[in-house]
């Protein structure tokens, strides 16, 4: 039977239809409006009719023709409106997708601690830019132009503009601080700085310190040691014991080196410690008149204590990590090692 003969069950077959899903209604618009579909072929049969039945029938196709697209748009409102499909809906029982979260970094971790430990004693925190003059790195800092101390430290700088130097360690916010603010100065001071070294598992061209200083009237040696003892208690343990050992710094005098005993292995002697059972963490001293004078402060009203300590050595001390590359590698399997307390 040709189609034409089966318009009436068409049209009824077509108020019927029925979709759950925008694929299961493009298959039915395929199905029926599309150019080879059911209604286009009814069109093609149309051109052969006898004349006399081409006006009824014209009628009853468009009829078709606008019944099938009226349904198909009302199924496509419905649709739309539910959202996605039945099949396409979001599955709500299913546990939800772990969200990745970042680590932080282990130099962080240890920085904070350790700017927490001060912040507790009344320390405030102070910056100054990694990229700096002589004057601020050196030269405040009491040392001469031709002192062999700056031998030390070897400088990265720029050949066209020697003044401008990577900085080589946090004592020049030292100098940005005091010329700044007059006593009383409670700071620490945690950065990055740069040194010219070949790189290897113990030595790096950049690293971490966090700096002190300490201005006030009648500042003492006692008053620095006391605060560096509860500073390598509350770190590593109440057990922890420190040592001073006399050193040289330009500016400070006197100068020391302060160990504390391995927590790695106790203080009993292991690789380490290299079977000293002391691991040095940082410089310290008294600030050298010549230095507060240099930065604006009163030497002969004033006095001062400020120590320097290194964050990879006391992150080492912690975590024990023995190259010190992975610090800067950004390998995720290293960095997701670690959490936060
Ligand atoms: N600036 C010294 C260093 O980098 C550390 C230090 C800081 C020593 C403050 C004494 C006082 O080695």
């Amino acid at each position: 039977m040709a189609l034409i003969d089966n318009i009436p069950a068409l049209l009824e077959e077509v108020k019927q239809l029925t979709a759950s899903t925008a694929s299961e209604l493009e298959e039915l618009r395929i199905k029926y409006l599309s150019k080879k579909g059911l209604i286009p072929q009814l069109m093609t049969e149309f051109r052969d009719v006898a004349p006399e039945r081409k006006r009824e029938l014209g009628v009853s196709i468009n009829n078709l023709k606008t019944a099938a697209q009226e349904r198909i748009n009302t199924l496509r409102e419905e649709i739309e409106a539910n959202g996605t499909s039945t099949e396409e809906k979001p599955d709500l029982t299913r546990t939800a997708y772990p969200t990745p979260l970042g680590t932080r970094h282990p130099i962080s971790i240890v920085r904070d601690e350790i700017i927490d430990i001060f912040a507790r004693l009344g320390f405030c925190l102070a910056d100054g830019p990694e990229v700096e003059d002589d004057w601020h790195v050196f030269g405040a800092m009491n040392f001469p132009d031709d002192h062999p101390a700056r031998d030390m430290q070897d400088t990265f700088f720029i050949e066209a503009h020697p003044d401008v130097i990577l900085r080589t360690h946090t004592s020049s916010v030292q100098s940005r601080v005091m010329e700044k603010q007059q006593p009383p100065i409670r700071v620490i001071c945690p950065g990055r700085v740069y040194r010219n070294e070949t790189i290897s598992a113990r030595a790096h061209c950049f690293f971490h310190q966090i700096e002190g200083l300490y201005v006030d009237e009648k500042v003492s040696f006692t008053d620095l040691k006391q605060v560096l003892l509860l500073f390598a208690q509350e770190m590593f343990g109440k057990e922890t014991k420190i040592r001073l050992r006399p050193s040289y710094f330009p500016f400070t005098e006197p100068s020391a080196e302060m160990d504390i005993s391995c927590n790695i292995c106790g203080g009993k002697g292991c690789s380490f410690c290299k079977q000293t059972g002391w691991v040095e963490i940082l410089g310290c001293g008294m600030v050298d008149p010549a230095v507060l004078d240099a930065n604006g402060i009163d030497s002969s009203k004033y006095s001062g204590y400020a120590f320097g300590l290194g964050v990879e050595r006391i992150t080492n001390l912690k975590y024990q990590v023995k190259d010190l590359r992975l610090f800067s590698e950004n390998d995720k399997r290293f960095l997701e090692e670690f959490t936060s307390a």
